[in-house]
């Protein structure tokens, strides 16, 4: 199938789900007016050894091949573009397939601040950015209101997604998804060398912490490879929930301590 095919076959498919389909019944459409005379008989069950040779291996789960080869081409990556090339050619994760671009990063490489969020959204797929849609609109207010932004070269910071690559519908990353891409975002880490990690919503504590209960977590600095970490409620939830919005506020100022004391913000004094 062509790729223009597949993302219009795609586009179809959103259009029905937003339209309320939560059901594919068949793989080719069927004529009501037109059914058999007589009803099909079911197939006979296959014999147990024949039934389970062909049960896929656990579906949906990465093999450890697939987990050692993210670790394989994330280690062989020295530079973020390099690592950046590694993503773009890694060919195990699914989700690829369906996904417009690869979400890479955005913001300052190399900035006292990296923010991690879960995955692409549609916005971020067609812009091949993370975080541009209105959950990235708030979190450019919510860090412009601490004098930090993606554009600034005084308080900058830099964002990536646990997953580079749009989950359909925007569902949730699966853990496997999580676990195959996991090297990848460990590097990314290592190369960008932030001083603090902001780790946006369940998924991404999931990924870098190895815990839930973001509404728990969040507010208390942690660590996660070797780097300090600020779990805080992701902004999709602040905008269903204008109430946390005041707890976020003081996470986003124990941030701003953090790098101030650490001498990497410009109100720093020092
Ligand atoms: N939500 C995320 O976690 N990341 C994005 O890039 C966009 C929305």
């Amino acid at each position: 199938m062509e790729s223009t095919d597949f993302h219009h076959a795609l586009a179809l498919l959103d259009w029905q789900v937003e339209l309320g389909a939560t059901e594919a019944i068949c793989d080719a459409p069927v004529n009501c007016y037109d059914l058999p005379q007589t009803a099909a008989k079911p197939a006979a069950a296959k014999p147990a050894a024949e039934a389970s040779a062909a049960a896929p291996a656990q579906p949906g789960k990465p093999s450890v091949d697939a987990v050692a080869a993210a670790q394989k081409a994330a280690a062989a990556a020295d530079t973020l573009e390099a690592l950046r090339a590694e993503m773009q050619q890694f060919e195990h994760c699914a989700l690829k397939r369906g996904a417009r671009n690869l979400v890479f990063s955005d913001g300052v490489a190399g900035a006292p601040v990296m923010i991690v969020g879960e995955a692409p959204g549609r916005d971020e797929d067609r812009e091949g950015r993370p975080f541009v849609g209105a959950a990235g609109q708030l979190l450019d207010r919510m860090f412009a209101a601490i004098g930090m932004a993606r554009t600034d070269t005084v308080a900058p910071v830099y964002i990536t997604n646990v997953l580079p690559w749009r989950p359909p519908q925007n569902r949730d990353p699966s853990p496997e998804e999580i676990a195959m891409m996991r090297p990848f975002l460990l590097r990314h880490i290592a190369l960008a060398q932030p001083k603090v990690l902001v780790v946006m919503g369940n998924n991404s504590a999931h990924a870098l912490l190895e815990k839930r209960g973001i509404t728990r977590l969040r507010g208390t600095w942690t660590e996660a490879a070797g780097v300090p970490v600020m779990p805080m409620c992701h902004p999709a939830y602040l905008l269903r929930t204008p109430s946390a919005k005041r707890e976020a506020w003081t996470d986003l100022l124990e941030i701003s301590a953090r790098i101030a004391d650490d001498g990497s913000h410009r109100n720093s004094g020092k």
